[in-house]
């Protein structure tokens, strides 16, 4: 069997944060984490050990993964900086950048008249952002960016802001691709470039994305 990632401890994120905002509600995206899930399943399969810290999706756990679930960005934060140290993190999932201040333990209800509701919601931590900058940084630390405009502008913005190595970045709203899709297409964005990959389905590219940042480690490391 062909295991180029042997000796290599990867943690990768996936899916949605769901916050609450009181027993029956909460703040959700759409993110299914299948492109995540793709990427822990193929590292595993290339022999590294993975830590997949998965928010609330419907999926089967890839063969040979360790899987921790979770449901709100707080909970991810902890699960990741628990899993360090790492040689890659790998952050595809679509954490809530804003949380409700604090989750109700009663129902909501409606005022007689209300027409309008305001919810407080503070800033989640960065997970992406302080795994770069951890004392235990990983040598490779890979963040993803879903923008609907000025994709690459974005994405490399996002890149520096957040001290990435590299940054995989996917329009948002293209027919047949994203989120809930099967398929995705991605723009790979590091120091030395940029690199289109897809449209394919997810596994491939999760395949792709990985023998990229294979390469990039042999490279960081010679
Ligand atoms: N991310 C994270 N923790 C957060 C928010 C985002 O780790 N609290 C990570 C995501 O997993 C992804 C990357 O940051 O890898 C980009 O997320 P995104 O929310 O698109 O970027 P932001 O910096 O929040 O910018 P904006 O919402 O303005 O697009």
């Amino acid at each position: 069997m062909n295991t180029p990632l042997a000796g290599l401890r990867i943690v990768v994120n996936a899916g949605p944060t769901f916050e609450d905002i009181d027993p029956a509600r909460y703040l959700g995206n759409r993110s299914s984490g299948k492109m995540g899930f793709a990427i822990a399943d193929i590292a595993a399969r290339r022999g590294a050990e993975v830590v997949l810290v998965a928010g609330p999706v419907h999926l089967p756990s890839p063969a040979a993964v360790l899987r921790v679930d979770v449901r709100s960005a707080a909970q991810m934060h902890q699960a990741v900086m628990d899993a360090l140290p790492c040689d890659i993190f790998i952050g595809a999932a679509a954490v809530a950048d804003f949380t409700p201040r604090a989750a109700l333990d009663r129902k909501l209800k409606k005022q007689p008249g209300q027409d309008v509701l305001v919810l407080e919601l503070i800033k989640t931590r960065d997970i992406l952002a302080e795994v770069a900058a951890h004392p235990q940084r990983p040598t490779l630390v890979v963040g993803f960016a879903a923008e609907t405009n000025d994709v690459a502008a974005y994405a490399r913005s996002k890149l520096e802001r957040k001290g990435l190595d590299m940054i995989c970045a996917n329009q948002v709203g293209l027919p047949g691709c994203g989120f809930e899709s099967d398929d995705n297409a991605l723009l790979v964005i590091d120091g030395s470039g940029e690199r289109p990959l897809g449209p394919a389905p997810k596994h491939a590219l999760a395949a792709s994305l990985l023998d990229l940042i294979s390469a990039r480690l042999r490279k960081d490391t010679a």
